[in-house]
């Protein structure tokens, strides 16, 4: 999920340090390079040895070591990120007065890509109004801050300032190295929006929350032989920012993939439309999203060794149709559920997909065109029509998957 990403992790002196080796570990996981920026005080709570252990990589703390032309603060801006967890008051003094008297800090000052800071510290250094103003000062500058919880602190006492949950912390970062800052500011919009509306009444959240969601995902595999198979162009990334964004809203998702992947939610590997096909029938579901490219044939008579090349003088593959998984769904629809299925067409986009959805007979479908080389299949981008029993159509415009899974969840429940 991360590979090929830079994540600089800062480290300052509070207590929480000792969890942030779990979580380099989380980033390194996910094939991230990871390099760490400690305070001196950092020290006194974690090792330099674990630490390079963990990220596998040399731990940066003295401002002043130069063993190259190039300094270390100079050097560790050189990353995509910068998540600075558990960051101290006094660190979060600096920072929003501009002071760069360590390598943390300094870095910090010269770092042009996104930086998250994750307070963490007693419940009377948290309500501290300096604090909270030097907070607000950052927020201003462009520094996100994921927000400290409230439960039992180190110190005895009862509050909040806890480290936010690690996998909220890398969410967050994944959320930032994935997204551009357009859309993170459509996001937050919407956000503030979902406040908003939380504060009033009808908040269309309420209606995910906790509710099961099923998720499918990825291009399907038919067995040809145990080497080979078939499959088709479809990345999963669709499927997968379709899930993440329900997750995010609350809703209790099982996702059904063809690939293996770790999530936050349920994930359950299926490769084959029969495999998928049993396992979608299995899970109980308010509401699903067949966003997996399902083969439409599978091959009929699979062979059980590797096929010869010698033995394939023009081979013929006899094959055989799939399950209709959506069709399934909907002919077998309870009370309450809501199914979408995607299409994926390469002419006649939407008279094709008014034909799909009165065939399949679904609650929503999502068209993809897929002539286009820079949209759909493999592509980060998408560029979608959503069309209801009515044939009603609207459409989502080129953006980021993330954004585009963003746009179908909320008109679908917000209708
Ligand atoms: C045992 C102990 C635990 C501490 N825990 C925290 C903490 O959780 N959060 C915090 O802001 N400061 C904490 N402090 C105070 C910081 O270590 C202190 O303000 C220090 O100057 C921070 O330095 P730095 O920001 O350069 O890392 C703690 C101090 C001690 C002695």
């Amino acid at each position: 999920m991360l590979s090929g990403k830079r994540v600089l992790v800062g480290i300052t002196g509070g207590i929480a340090a000792y969890k942030i080796c779990e979580l380099i570990r989380m980033f390194k996981r996910q094939n991230a390079d990871v390099r760490v920026v400690v305070t001196p005080n950092a020290l006194n709570f974690v090792t330099k040895l674990t630490l390079q252990c963990l990220s596998q990589n040399d731990v940066y703390c003295e401002a002043f070591n130069v063993p190259e032309w190039k300094p270390e603060h100079i050097a560790l801006t050189e990353s995509d990120i910068f998540i600075i967890a558990p960051c101290s008051a006094n660190t979060i003094g600096k920072l929003a007065n501009g002071l760069a008297d360590n390598l943390l800090t300094s870095t910090a000052m010269a770092f042009k890509n996104p930086i998250l800071i994750a307070p963490a510290m007693n419940d009377g250094m948290w309500e501290n109004k300096i604090l909270q103003d030097n907070l607000e000062r950052l927020k201003k500058a462009g520094y996100e801050i994921i927000e400290p919880e409230t439960g039992f602190l180190a110190c005895g006492s009862q509050g909040k300032g806890r480290l936010a949950d690690l996998n909220k912390i890398f969410d967050k970062v994944v959320l930032f190295l994935n997204t551009s800052p357009i859309d993170r500011e459509v996001c937050s919009q919407f956000e503030m929006n979902e406040k908003i509306r939380k504060q009033n009444e009808g908040c269309y959240c309420e209606k995910i929350n906790n509710k099961k969601i099923l998720v499918t995902a990825g291009g399907t595999k038919e067995k040809i032989d145990p080497v080979r198979y078939i499959t088709n162009n479809s990345s999963g990334k669709m499927g997968l920012a379709i899930a993440d964004y329900l997750y995010s809203k609350g809703a209790d998702v099982t996702l059904v993939s063809t690939f293996e992947i770790e999530r936050p939610y349920k994930v359950t590997v299926a490769k084959s439309a029969d495999e998928m096909f049993k396992t979608v029938k299995t899970i109980d579901f308010d509401a699903v999203f067949m966003t997996a490219a399902v083969g439409d044939f599978k091959v009929k008579n699979v062979s059980e060794q590797k096929i010869k090349k010698t033995d394939g003088n023009g081979l013929n593959l006899e094959l055989e149709q799939n399950p209709d998984i959506l069709r399934y769904l909907a002919e077998n629809k309870k009370t309450g559920q809501t199914i979408v299925g995607f299409c994926a067409e390469s002419e006649n986009l939407i008279e094709n997909a008014k034909e799909k959805i009165k065939k399949k007979g679904c609650d929503y479908l999502v068209a993809n065109d897929i002539s286009r080389k820079d949209i759909g299949f493999d592509s980060n981008e998408n560029e979608v029509y959503i069309l209801d029993r009515e044939l009603n159509i609207k459409k989502f415009d080129k953006a980021s998957k993330t954004l585009i899974a963003k746009g179908i969840v909320d008109y679908i429940w917000q209708n």
